[in-house]
């Protein structure tokens, strides 16, 4: 049970795949996580049930900051809760697990600065973020770490798992389900089916998490 304040992200079916993705990944105990758009904190007080030494998250929300940094404190965690742009903010540190559930919903209007509609849509391609993360990422993990990345299908796993390797990184797809289709779906239904992303008649996407591995030298 977690502390939600209005508008901030609610634990759903790509939340709870990441978990799963967590809990069979292997990861040693004792690492240092980041949790990148952290929403209620859900992913962060999981990486603590899997043995984090230290969790960092961020949010470009402030109610969202506010949220992880009261879960965690309520289970005794303690959090380093940062607000802003991930990649605006996360300086040189670098991390042994990095955790994203980030904005992935193609949608017609631009990557919004303000509003719940910041959680997830991610404009035209569904990637404003996914890209800047992907470049992002071999620069915020520690040599021997891992990174989990969870999106739908439909804004190109192929592209993310690409983008990974040119950076160093070994990725891979390593969880998938095929989930119904929620409000924001529904309500982007007629505009998908007019680009093309989904067929007609469609009503659920494949969600996928990614893998991908920082190489010891
Ligand atoms: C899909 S929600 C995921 C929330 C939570 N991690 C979960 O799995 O339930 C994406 C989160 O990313 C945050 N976000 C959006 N753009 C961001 C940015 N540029 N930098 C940091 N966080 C961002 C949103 O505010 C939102 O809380």
């Amino acid at each position: 049970m977690l502390v939600r304040a209005p508008g901030v992200y609610r634990v759903q079916h790509d939340t709870r795949l990441l978990i799963r993705a967590l809990s069979q990944a292997r990861i040693p105990h004792g690492g240092r996580v980041l949790d990148i758009g952290t929403g209620t904190g859900a992913l962060a007080v999981a990486a603590a049930h899997h043995g984090a030494r230290t969790i960092t998250a961020v949010d470009v929300s402030r109610r969202a900051v506010a949220t992880a940094w009261l879960n965690c404190r309520l289970r005794g965690l303690t959090v380093r809760a940062l607000h802003g742009d991930f990649e605006a903010i996360l300086g040189t540190d670098r991390f042994d697990l990095v955790l994203a559930n980030p904005p992935y919903v193609p949608a017609p209007r631009s990557a919004p600065d303000r509003g719940a509609a910041r959680a997830w849509n991610a404009g035209e391609k569904g990637r404003a973020f996914l890209d800047r993360l992907c470049a992002m990422m071999p620069h915020l993990l520690e040599s021997g770490g891992v990174a989990l990345t969870v999106h739908s299908c439909l804004c190109h796993p192929d592209t993310t798992v690409a983008q990974l390797r040119e950076g160093g990184l070994e990725a891979a797809v390593v969880a998938r389900s095929s989930v119904p289709f929620g409000p924001v779906m529904r309500e982007l239904t007629p505009w998908l089916t007019s680009t093309g992303l989904i067929e007609p008649g469609q009503n659920r996407e494949d969600l996928v998490v990614i893998r991908a591995d920082k190489p010891r030298p």
